[in-house]
């Protein structure tokens, strides 16, 4: 039987993913949806239990699943932490040692949540935004990183690097996706500044002409891209970044969606895979059940496609989250005056009453 670990996390993180779990026991309850999954700690929950964010134990596990599914990391309780013994060090360990080099966050506007976002309904129209994100490379990976006194001042450093190998295979991911949607990919780059940023351009367009001449390419230095995706958000359609500015603009095109609270990701390399929504352990709100389940439940969908090959699951789940947001259904962070606004665990039991109804 497929095996899924599940990593909670902090914050929000076990909140959300409690959401998943019950849409996991229903799908366990089906013929031909089975899959076996075990909890554990991680991120500043294990280093309170283990003072580790990520032990050998759960390293293991994970190498072991077919599929992790994460929460979220961190908190203000272990800001203050050795940069190697923070939460988030133990997320970059767990994509580095899974090889989960490309990062998949697919920014699909819902119709009923057009009205959500920052920007016009009109500018929103038709935007559907896949990101494809450089994960186990570039400034989060580079060396030497430090930081210390050189003559008595304080000195810190982050090298960006890649090699060509690196940016081959994830550009190849964004060209595939590409041609399953509506054949574009945009790649982002510094390379009128930066020589890394300009082999990333050159590499790009190397692996474009040699097997993916029928996709669309644009090359957009990232300070324009950020501009453009909320001046022309619908003429975008895969957005291919290195691993700092795909997360930056990842984060845009989630305020696009109308909350950094809807937006999934799949985080996938040779045979491994990782699944987390994009927003993080969110403190400010954590403990309070209302936070939105919705970007965990999605990165659950994305999961039952990507590595188990039932899509009729994941059609099923992502289907579920439309018909409850156009029943009027709402957490606090998409909602409006007039609509119900549900907590974290109605969220999630409205979600899987849908998935019932559907199923
Ligand atoms: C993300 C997050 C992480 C990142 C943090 C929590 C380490 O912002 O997944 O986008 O920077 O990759
Ligand atoms: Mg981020």
């Amino acid at each position: 039987m497929k095996k899924l670990l599940i990593l909670p996390g902090d914050g929000i993180g076990p909140e959300v993913t409690k959401q998943c779990i019950k849409i996991i026991d229903f799908f366990n309850n089906q013929p031909d949806s089975k899959i076996e999954y075990e909890e554990d700690l991680f991120g500043g929950a294990s280093i309170d239990h283990n003072g580790k964010p990520l032990n050998d134990i759960v390293l293991n596990k994970a190498l072991d699943a077919d599929a992790v599914l994460l929460g979220a990391v961190g908190g203000p309780k272990w800001e203050n932490l050795d940069h190697e013994l923070k939460p988030e060090s133990g997320l970059l360990k767990l994509r580095k040692k899974l090889q989960t080099y490309a990062n998949l966050r697919p920014g699909k506007v819902f119709k009923s949540l057009s009205d959500a976002s920052s920007l016009k309904p009109e500018v929103l129209k038709d935007t559907d935004i896949f990101v494809v994100r450089e994960l186990t490379g570039g400034i989060y990976f580079g060396e030497p990183r430090f930081s210390k006194k050189v003559d008595g001042k304080r000195v810190a450093s982050n090298p960006l690097v890649y090699n060509e190998e690196e940016i081959v295979r994830v550009a190849k991911v964004a060209f595939d996706i590409a041609r399953k949607r509506k054949n574009k990919v945009t790649s982002l780059d510094k390379a009128n500044v930066l020589e890394v940023m300009q082999l990333w351009r050159d590499v790009v367009s190397e692996v474009h002409s040699k097997n993916y001449q029928d996709i669309e390419l644009e090359h957009l230095y990232i300070d324009n891209a950020a501009m453009q995706v909320i001046k022309r958000p619908s003429s975008f359609d895969v957005i291919l970044a290195s691993n700092l500015f795909g997360d930056i603009i990842s984060d845009e095109v989630a305020e696009l969606t109308g909350s950094l609270g809807m937006l999934p990701s799949a985080s996938v390399g040779e045979n491994k895979a990782i699944y987390e929504p994009v927003h993080g352990s969110a403190p400010d709100i954590a403990g309070q059940n209302i936070a939105n389940p919705i970007a965990a439940i999605l990165s659950l969908s994305m999961m039952y496609k990507y590595s188990f090959n039932l899509d009729n699951v994941s059609n099923i789940i992502e289907q579920a989250v439309a018909n409850t947001l156009d029943s009027g259904l709402r957490t606090k962070d998409i909602g409006s005056n007039n609509q119900k606004i549900l907590n974290c665990n109605e969220m999630g039991d409205s979600i899987l009453n849908n998935i019932k109804k559907i199923f």
